[in-house]
């Protein structure tokens, strides 16, 4: 690999490994285990294993390695280790380098299962977690503290949108020694500058652009050698978060496309966001790259584009957005997004419903909210189909 290709030639072609057959297309290594030539092989393997040696597919698998590799160099981090899901790489990436009695500080406005793994899971094994509001720079300040072990956060929330400055909160984490954790999904690994703004691990559900194309679960975590290899690999390797050498077939195969897919998807959604805003049935429309959005400024600075996702709210509440979503010809009703059929979702109801109604009230998901993540569709039949569901309300 070159380390001056392009990103989409490195998307094309970083990391693939062939075998004696020279296949142009990545091979799936559909295997748990390998085989010893022998004993003493064995052993010497287990000691360690070289570069194209492998032991068993929870440890690593050469599909597997590829698709590491591919986005280790797209993302421009020194290593990465693959996960079954995106849940599984942010739990691993935490519960990797946090200890009882250790200090956590979160932005609050998180995935819902994100929250779990911070509000429920870290406290159970003794973490201390604080929640911020993570645009408030002063409140991620005045929380971050010298025992602090570890920050956290989703560069642009789910699903309203919000902000993260996170070469200034990456900052304010080194200062005490502290690991910048970064959920970079909504910011997309097209558009990330997470590693330029001083994330130490970045993490990303493959599930969403990276597949792209609603088949797999997947997730990765990025970062330097010393972090995957060191604290990473052996938590996740011996606790069973490893991606299935298949689905790290379908993410390779998609990510041939994945520039072109995001850069067209981010083009609609800039397009659909521009139409919808001000429309009398709507009380806010929230996308990152239009000039209404409190943080444009800030959006615009960290992604080239704004993302393929908008949020909507729509005046009369759960009633309004259900006959919303339920007049819909196009768009379908589902909890994903980034992929390549425009989706709703509904967040109050589905993905954040687990959040108490305070919190839900805080983080601005509203009865009416519902998120619109663009595909591959004509824009203007998208456009076509929102404003028909907007006038059957
Ligand atoms: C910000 C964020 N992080 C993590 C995840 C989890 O990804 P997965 O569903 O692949 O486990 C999601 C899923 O929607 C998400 O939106």
């Amino acid at each position: 690999m070159n380390k001056n290709w392009g990103k989409r030639t490195k998307l094309v072609h970083a990391g693939t490994r062939r075998s004696q057959y020279g296949e142009v297309s990545e091979a799936i290594f559909l295997t748990q285990g390998f085989v010893y030539e022998t004993a003493e092989d064995a052993e010497a393997r287990f000691i360690k294993a070289g570069e194209d040696e492998f032991i068993y597919a929870r440890y690593g698998n050469p599909t597997v390695r590829m698709f590491e590799e591919r986005m280790a160099a797209l993302e421009g981090c020194e290593d990465a280790f693959a996960t079954a899901s995106g849940m599984s790489a942010v739990n691993s990436a935490l519960m990797s380098i946090v200890s009882a009695g250790d200090h956590v500080v979160s932005s609050r406005a998180l995935f819902g299962s994100c929250l779990y793994i911070l509000e429920d899971v870290l406290p159970r094994f003794g973490v201390d977690v604080t929640f911020v509001d993570g645009r408030d720079l002063a409140a991620w300040k005045a929380a971050i503290r010298p025992d602090t072990k570890a920050v956290f956060l989703e560069t642009i929330s789910n699903p309203t949108l919000e902000v993260i400055d996170i070469a200034a909160v990456c900052d304010l984490a080194h200062a005490v020694g502290a690991l910048a954790v970064v959920d970079n999904v909504f910011a997309t690994p097209i558009y990330s500058r997470a590693l330029e703004s001083g994330a130490d691990l970045i993490v990303y559900s493959a599930t969403k652009h990276i597949d792209g194309q609603g088949r797999c679960l997947g997730g990765v975590v990025l970062g330097s050698r010393d972090l995957i290899r060191g604290k990473i690999e052996p938590f996740t390797k011996h606790t069973g978060g490893a991606l299935s050498p298949f689905n790290a077939w379908v993410m390779l195969k998609s990510m041939d496309t994945m520039d072109l897919r995001v850069r067209a998807q981010s083009a609609t959604a800039q397009a659909v966001a521009g139409a919808l805003e001000g429309h009398e049935k709507l009380t806010r429309t929230i996308y990152p790259h239009l000039p209404s959005h409190p943080q444009y400024a800030l959006a615009r600075k960290l992604m080239e584009e704004g993302g393929t996702v908008l949020s909507i709210d729509i005046r009369g509440g759960k009633d309004a957005a259900f006959k919303f979503l339920n007049a819909l010809e196009i768009f379908i009703i589902s909890n994903n997004f980034a992929d390549s059929k425009s989706i709703v979702t509904h967040p109050a109801t589905t993905t954040h419903q687990r959040l108490s109604e305070d919190q839900r009230a805080t983080l601005g998901i509203t009865p009416g909210l519902v998120r619109v993540s663009c595909g591959l569709e004509d824009t203007d039949d998208l456009i076509g189909d929102l404003m028909q569901a907007l006038q059957a309300i």
